[in-house]
């Protein structure tokens, strides 16, 4: 090559595209990034547990707690603060039954929590419980059980027709049903329309997998599934990805208003057909385990907490998510808050 020839052409063994070129310093790296996270694009899921008076760490699942109503409250408003949009409600009974009373009951911990996060917080939060029986059920199945002692579909559809109704008079913005019965979307959206809650909206578990990372979660909610059973009679085999495609059809088609994808990082691909699709918007759940093993791996040093966290949630979005479900939605919305260039 004579001096002054143009670099960009291409000239024997050098490549004459350098993508490096954007990647030299972080403002070019910046400017280039294809995927932002923001504090809106994220969702807190919390605990609230009934009779407690402090708040109760997590074991399984360092830096998680079960709140009291009043830390709750607080939870609350630093999220308001932080810019996080909404909050995923879990509600811990006291006392279980075999179908799950407490799930609608008016002064159920999940209701009590939200009547007094509307009041703390008015519209500032969207509330969101999850909508479900196994954390008031004393066998720990997400539904009734028939005298086989398999979760009834239709019978269980009846209980998040009630539950639905018990949320939606507590102040809920959105019901998410998680139980992943089938037509458990259509029941919901009927029952709340039939009692003239037109306007509190369905965000879908649509493809949920019968996963091991929810072990850590069974531990922040007290479930013990009975006789050591398991979900796979009703949540997603991990081997399937179109099957995905008809639940998201299905629930887009009862009415479901935001449709996710449970769990997040092992099911990218699943994401990103669900992205192709439909127009809805699409939640993913970060889960517990998928939590877990971050969280875990950075206490032992052998991973960096913040670079992970970052890398995962974008990594989510950049596959299809509008909206994320973490455990590290405050922790990540406080640093992309405090240092904007991050
Ligand atoms: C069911 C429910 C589960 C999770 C959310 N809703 C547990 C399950 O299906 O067994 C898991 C959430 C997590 O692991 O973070 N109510």
């Amino acid at each position: 090559m004579t001096v002054g020839e143009n670099p960009a052409t291409s000239y024997g063994a050098y490549p004459a595209r350098r993508l490096r070129r954007l990647r030299r310093t972080p403002a070019l790296r910046r400017m280039t990034a294809e995927t932002r996270l923001a504090p809106a694009d994220l969702i807190a899921p919390l605990f609230v547990r009934e009779g407690i008076t402090e708040p109760e760490p997590v074991a399984s699942m360092p830096g998680v707690v079960q709140h009291t109503i009043a830390s709750l409250l607080v939870e609350a408003k630093r999220l308001v603060d932080l810019g996080v949009p909404a909050l995923l409600l879990f509600g811990v009974p006291s006392r279980k039954d075999a179908v799950g009373s407490g799930a609608s009951d008016p002064d159920g911990i999940c209701q009590v929590a939200l009547r007094a996060l509307r009041g703390a917080v008015g519209d500032d939060l969207v509330l969101i419980p999850d909508l479900c029986l196994d954390e008031y059920t004393d066998h720990g199945h997400c539904g009734i059980l028939d005298r086989y002692g398999a979760v009834d579909n239709d019978a269980t559809l009846e209980r998040y027709r009630e539950v639905a109704i018990a949320q939606a008079s507590a102040g809920a913005d959105l019901v998410a049903p998680s139980g992943m019965m089938d037509g458990q979307v259509g029941a919901i959206r009927d029952a709340l329309d039939t009692e003239g809650h037109v306007g509190t909206g369905i965000l879908a578990y649509a493809a949920k997998y019968a996963s091991s990372f929810y072990g850590p979660f069974r531990e922040a909610v007290d479930v013990e599934i009975a006789g050591g059973g398991d979900r796979r009679s009703h949540q997603q085999d991990p081997a399937n990805a179109r099957e995905a495609l008809v639940e998201v059809a299905l629930d887009v088609a009862e009415g479901a208003d935001i449709v996710m994808v449970k769990p997040a990082l092992p099911y990218l691909d699943v994401l990103a057909a669900v992205r192709d699709a439909v127009s809805v918007p699409i939640a993913a759940y970060q889960v517990s385990g998928e939590y877990a093993m971050l969280a875990f791996a950075a206490e032992r040093g052998v991973l960096d907490r913040e670079q992970a966290a970052f890398e995962t949630l974008t990594s989510i979005k950049r596959a299809g998510a509008d909206l994320i479900v973490s455990y590290l939605a405050a922790e990540v919305a406080e640093i992309l808050t405090s240092h904007p260039r991050r």
